[in-house]
């Protein structure tokens, strides 16, 4: 038997029993007469003593430990002298009798602890090493807990788990297709699923009214800290329901996931039109653990003779609550930032509501106190806060506020990782105009279906009229990060076409991509939704976490490689060959 326990299970309660513990050596210290050792596994660490005086043959061997040997001790548990509170273990510890080394290790390229000296590189190229850190560990036995916990909610409502196939044709999300050669079928390629989307709503038509699947999805997309190339979905698709039941389902997941797992209770989700959510915070997911909304002062700005307002379309500001201490040195920095290509605002105007009720700003030569009252009023400012504005064109001036708004508030401290703010976003409009393709692209994907009152406006050459139409889809987001989306589909055959018109596709084109979904709708596609969340961006928000990578066992990194196994990597002239992928394409 190679344990009787784990080292994380012994307590004062076993003292006086003997036992044998494996695992790996975390530290080992040498004091002379005695060794002490901690020993690790997933459970926790158990502190080993041999001492010199009763067996030194023993001791010598346990001098001989690095870091990161396997072992095998057995020993009898007694009462530590110096205990150490903060080890759920630290009670006791083990008088080794018998020692084994299981296998001797390398030294560690880094220290296998919580606060490791490892960089993101090293650590990956050597994850075997950073998955024994407790902190990584913690993790992914969270996520294992969260999709078992999916299941059991999902199934207690009926929903059927159902694989869909990873070798298939595009899918269109709007990222780029990752795709693999077929030797069957030369100069053909599959690709891999952006998401089960088609696959889904076959599902429908064939009958099984509630779907589900935890998924990979594969997306070959510029990659983020909330975006891997391969990453999880909670996939789901209804039959027979509406936007509300849907809304319902998925709120109710959520609170149970966040009961289940964190022991949160979260109040019933508010809700907000995609419209407001972008006049009040500029952006489809707004962060909503802190105020700091968003004040339009384009009326009251304009028209004072100060030329940059003037010729604005739009003057938008926030008001940074006790933030008017602010140097002149720190607004400079603060406009440097916001000039930034990432941002890109030609500058920052500012006003300071003084603590004795004064307000100065950086526009005085052309706005009264007066004037400047108006603002602040609006504004809702108080002694000691500070009002920072933007102006420029309508809608970029509200995405670059949408950034300073986060900033601040993460300067602030006020986005705090254990508050959780969700919010359903609805009414997404249904297209979305690329200037430079000069073409229509689905603001979802092409299977969303318009609202009803909007479907006339399909048959309109407007493009305005065309921006205008709204989808009956949704977003679920949580603290500023969308964890999920979907909506109500299309489940007629004529609008999926003439929605497919209106993205550019020709009839022939509908028909060679899309051809399967037409042809089941024309046999009896009931009426169908879903909605998917992004598992991975999931575990991290409810951890505070600002990066999904840390949720997932075998993450790329932004250049999209494997550290690890070292991919994408070349392939022999021969498997090209068998691909009839023209050899010279070899690296
Ligand atoms: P969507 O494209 O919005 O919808 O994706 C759903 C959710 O998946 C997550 N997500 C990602 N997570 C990590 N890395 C990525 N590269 C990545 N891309 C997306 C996000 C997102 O909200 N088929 C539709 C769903 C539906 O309509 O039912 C779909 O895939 O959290």
């Amino acid at each position: 038997m190679y344990r009787t326990h784990t080292c994380g299970a012994l307590r004062l309660s076993d003292v006086g029993k003997t036992v044998t513990l494996s695992g790996w050596v975390a530290i080992s210290r040498d004091l002379g007469g005695l060794t002490f050792t901690d020993l690790r596994d997933r459970y926790g660490i158990t502190q080993l003593v041999f001492d010199m005086d009763d067996n030194a043959e023993l001791c010598m061997q346990a001098r001989t430990l690095g870091r990161e040997f396997v072992i095998q001790a057995s020993g009898i548990v007694r009462e530590r002298a110096s205990k150490n509170p903060n080890r759920e273990t630290g009670d006791i510890e083990i008088k080794v009798t018998d020692l084994k080394i299981l296998n001797a290790a390398k030294t560690p390229p880094f220290t296998i602890q919580d606060d490791t000296d490892g960089g993101d590189d090293l650590r990956m190229k050597y994850r075997y090493l950073d998955l024994r850190r407790n902190a990584v560990q913690k993790n992914l036995i969270f996520r294992s807990n969260l999709a078992i916990e999916t299941r059991k909610f999902l199934s207690e409502q009926g929903f059927i788990e159902i694989e869909t196939p990873n070798l298939i044709k595009s899918t269109p999300e709007g990222a780029r297709d990752f795709v693999v050669p077929s030797r069957m079928n030369k100069g053909q390629f599959y690709a891999l699923p952006q998401s089960p989307q088609t696959f889904k709503q076959i599902l429908m038509v064939a009958g099984f009214d509630k779907y589900f699947q935890i998924v990979k999805c594969f997306r070959d997309e510029d990659l983020r800290a909330d975006r891997q190339p391969e990453f999880t979905q909670i996939d789901c698709e209804m039959s027979f329901v509406h936007q509300e039941d849907i809304l319902n389902i998925f709120e109710g997941l959520t609170k149970y996931l966040f009961k289940r797992t964190l022991g949160v209770d979260l109040p019933d989700f508010p809700r907000m039109t995609y419209d407001e959510a972008f006049a009040r915070f500029g952006s489809d997911k707004p962060d909503l653990r802190f105020g700091m909304e968003f004040v339009n002062l384009s009326d009251v700005a304009k028209g004072k003779g100060f030329p940059v307002f003037d010729g604005a379309e739009t003057i938008l500001a926030i008001c940074a609550p006790g933030c008017a201490h602010y140097s002149r040195k720190q607004l400079d920095e603060l406009t440097e930032w916001l000039k930034r290509p990432q941002i890109g605002a030609k500058g920052l105007v500012y006003v300071k509501m003084e603590a004795d009720g004064s307000i100065k700003s950086s526009v005085d030569k052309f706005y009264s106190p007066d004037d400047l009252k108006v603002w602040t009023d609006r504004a809702g400012a108080q002694a000691g806060d500070l009002l920072l504005v933007l102006c420029g064109e309508d809608e970029k001036t509200h995405k670059q506020l949408n950034e300073l708004r986060l900033e601040m508030g993460t300067r602030l401290d006020l986005r705090k990782g254990d508050d959780f703010k969700p919010l359903w976003v609805l009414d997404f409009p249904l297209l979305e105009w690329d200037e430079a393709a000069n073409r229509f692209f689905a603001m979802h994907h092409p299977f969303t279906a318009p609202k009803a009152d909007d479907i006339p406006k399909m048959e309109s050459d407007d493009i305005q009229v065309l921006k205008s139409m709204r989808a009956d889809a949704y977003d679920l987001v949580i603290n500023g990060v969308e964890i999920g989306g979907g909506s109500i589909r299309i489940h007629d055959r004529d609008l999926q076409s003439r929605n497919f018109k209106l993205l550019g596709f020709t009839p022939e084109e509908a028909e060679a991509q899309f051809g399967f979904l037409l042809g089941a709708f024309e046999y009896g596609a009931p009426p169908h939704g879903g909605l998917a969340f992004g598992f991975d961006r999931l575990n991290a928000v409810m951890n505070g976490a600002n990066s999904i990578r840390d949720f997932i066992a075998f993450p790329k990194n932004n250049q999209g490689r494997d550290m690890m196994i070292d991919a994408p990597s070349g392939i022999k002239a021969e498997q090209l060959k068998e691909l009839g992928i023209d050899v010279r394409a070899e690296i």
